[in-house]
């Protein structure tokens, strides 16, 4: 039995997490894997039953379940909510943090029937299959803040940027041996020709390239990689980068697969390990079945492969959800001329008739 924690959060959280749980069930039943989901609160309704958005009740599920499954944290509600308690800082960080999440895998892949979908030209997207993994614990969402008023009235506010050795040797294995197994090319990202913390970085991977021959590492300062991620983004195939150029580059490279609702994620590094999309609760469009629930059922894909070394179920998910997008089914956001238009509960229901 697999126990799984299943936190919906906020937004369209709520829309698309269980259309990924029905996905996984439909899965479990075929190939008779045995899952057990357990709902657990988190931000908005578990400030309003417990005054906190990370519960201990919620963290102590976390802590016993084998995975997690998160839909999305933020809403305007909690929005309006001091800093210290609003959900990404006071949820989302600590959850990946307690449970020792330094690796965030972010895949980005281009299906074919989405080409169209992308705003870059089909040649420069077609194929594109790149692993952006991001370091997950440090760096500067982790440093320490401050915020001060100086002596002449104004205001100064202090964020720091920090890796040690270990933190960046964990992540470096992590990414040479993803690349090992892939296509062998690892782009190591950093800003070294500015940041000390990026010199750091940028050693650390040179001393570690010496155990990993078959793969070709080379370094690229972020703002190029940003441009080089739209100009050509075939040349890449595993990039490893700290906290916030990671956050910033997938959600860039997102839109090589025409949307964000199609990036999945899988956050590695603990006896627990979290799924969730790469996108944020959108507030935009929550409630009115028009998100896209692409990305949170391929994390489920992911949790299947990952945690449970279920390679046939994970496989029979991405299939499906192929095979959809091949007979022409898409959430608003992926729309093009031709295609059939569907909403959140009718997308997870063509991915289930095809497993
Ligand atoms: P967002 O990712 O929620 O939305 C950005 C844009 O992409 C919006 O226009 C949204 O409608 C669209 N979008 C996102 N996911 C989609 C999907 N599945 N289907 C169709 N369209 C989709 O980022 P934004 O707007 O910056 O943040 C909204 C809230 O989410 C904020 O409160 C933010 O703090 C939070 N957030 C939470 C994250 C998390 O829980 N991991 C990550 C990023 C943001
Ligand atoms: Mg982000």
């Amino acid at each position: 039995m697999h126990q799984i924690a299943v936190l919906a959060g906020d937004g369209i959280g709520r829309e698309i997490v269980p259309e990924a749980v029905a996905v996984l069930e439909t899965v479990a039943a075929k190939y008779h894997y045995s899952l057990e989901f357990r709902t657990g609160l988190v931000s908005e309704d578990a400030y309003e039953k417990y005054g906190h958005p990370l519960p201990p009740a919620t963290l102590e599920l976390c802590r016993n379940s084998e995975a997690v499954l998160l839909g999305a944290v933020g809403s305007p509600k909690m929005d309006q909510l001091p800093p210290e308690l609003r959900p990404e800082r006071a949820a989302l960080l600590p959850l990946r943090k307690e449970l020792g999440l330094f690796a965030n895998l972010r895949p980005v892949k281009v299906y074919d029937p989405l080409i169209g979908a992308s705003t870059l030209k089909p040649e420069a997207v077609q194929g594109i299959n790149i692993l952006i993994l991001r370091e997950l614990t440090g760096g500067l969402y982790f440093g320490p803040k401050k915020r001060e008023r100086l002596a002449d009235g104004s205001e100064q506010a202090l964020d720091t940027l920090v890796y040690s050795t270990p933190e960046i040797e964990r992540i470096g294995r992590l990414a040479f041996s993803a690349a090992r197994a892939r296509r062998g090319k690892l782009v190591s990202v950093d800003k070294a020709n500015v940041l000390e913390s990026s010199r750091l970085w940028r050693e650390t991977m040179v001393r570690l390239a010496p155990e990993y021959p078959e793969v070709d590492l080379s370094h690229m300062y972020v703002d190029n990689c940003a441009m080089q991620l739209v100009r050509w983004p075939g040349q890449f195939d595993v990039i490893v980068t700290e906290n916030t150029f990671g956050d910033i580059l997938s959600d860039q490279a997102s839109m090589l697969a025409g949307s964000l609702g199609m990036l999945p994620s899988a956050s590695l590094g603990g006896k627990v390990a979290l799924y969730e999309p790469s996108h944020g609760s959108a507030p935009d469009i929550a409630g009115k079945d028009l998100a896209n629930p692409l990305a949170t059922i391929l994390s489920a894909a992911m949790m299947l492969r990952h945690s449970f070394g279920l390679e046939e179920g994970a496989r029979a998910i991405e299939a499906a959800v192929a095979q959809v997008l091949d007979d022409g089914f898409r959430t608003p956001d992926l729309m093009t001329e031709g295609m059939t238009r569907v909403g959140t509960q009718a997308m997870g229901r063509e991915v289930r008739i095809r497993i």
